[in-house]
């Protein structure tokens, strides 16, 4: 407990509390309103497919099949299970003024994380590094080519990224955040992407594939293969996901 005082996450913790008798308070200025979604400009890109809403799954049998599975198969998903998968994490479901509101829930609507995607084995799509542009439902391209040592090197050699056939990679969008919630934003993003982890966990058990979250890597390694300063915006979690034998 005294060890814990003394560090960084207890002073984080208390000093980013709201209270009666205190307004939260920083010294970091006036910030800019920074843009709702990132997307690449003259990118290739990949349309995916709508999902078909006809299909239905039960959500207890999933809530109560959903496992962090390691041993997938080298089979290649389809491009609408990505497609399903994608739409579970950031699907866009309504409108509310300016908002674009998702499946998940977010600390006021800010969505304040990127999704990029190394595809490995995909149906009729190259291998590479793709961005998830979230109003169009489509893939930008950023880098093709076979990435699998890098990004099972930058995960700690773990044999579970190896063998995904494609690797989900969630980075904060710290101004997004903080520019409403300043230091406690922190707080919002982390949970905000445990909502979007969990909605891929249940979509993967729905559809028959293994899923596995992934929170130790080395930061920068994973900044760079994703082209991010990290900083700014910075990898914070990420899911492999693949078929089950
Ligand atoms: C934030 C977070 C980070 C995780 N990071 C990893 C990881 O790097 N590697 C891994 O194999 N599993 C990782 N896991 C999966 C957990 O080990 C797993 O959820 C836990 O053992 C419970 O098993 P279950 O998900 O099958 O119920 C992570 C889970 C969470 C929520």
């Amino acid at each position: 407990m005294a060890l814990y005082k003394k560090g960084l996450a207890f002073r984080y913790v208390q000093e980013t509390k709201y209270s009666r008798e205190r307004a939260p308070k920083d010294n970091l200025g006036s910030m800019p309103s920074p843009d709702q979604f990132k997307t690449y400009r003259g990118a290739e890109r990949v349309q995916l497919p709508q999902p078909d809403f006809n299909e239905s799954a039960d959500l207890w049998h999933c809530l109560a099949r959903r496992r962090s599975e390691r041993n997938t198969t080298q089979e290649p998903l389809s491009l609408e299970e990505l497609a399903k998968v994608l739409w579970a994490a950031q699907g866009i479901t309504a409108r509310a003024g300016i908002y674009l509101l998702r499946t998940a829930p977010s600390a006021g609507a800010l969505y304040p994380f990127e999704t990029y995607i190394y595809i490995d084995r995909v149906e009729g799509v190259s291998q590479g590094i793709y961005h998830f542009d979230v109003a169009d439902f489509e893939l930008e391209c950023l880098q093709e080519g076979n990435f699998n040592g890098a990004f099972t090197a930058a995960s700690l050699g773990q044999p579970v990224v190896r063998k995904a056939a494609v690797v989900l990679i969630w980075t904060a969008m710290m101004l997004r955040c903080m520019v409403k919630y300043r230091e406690r934003a922190v707080r919002y993003i982390g949970m905000d992407l445990g909502h979007v982890c969990q909605n891929v966990q249940l979509a993967a058990t729905a559809l028959g594939l293994g899923s596995c979250p992934i929170g130790a890597f080395y930061d920068d390694e994973m900044n760079k293969l994703v082209e991010v300063d990290g900083e700014e915006e910075t990898v914070l979690y990420m899911i492999t996901v693949g078929k089950l034998g």
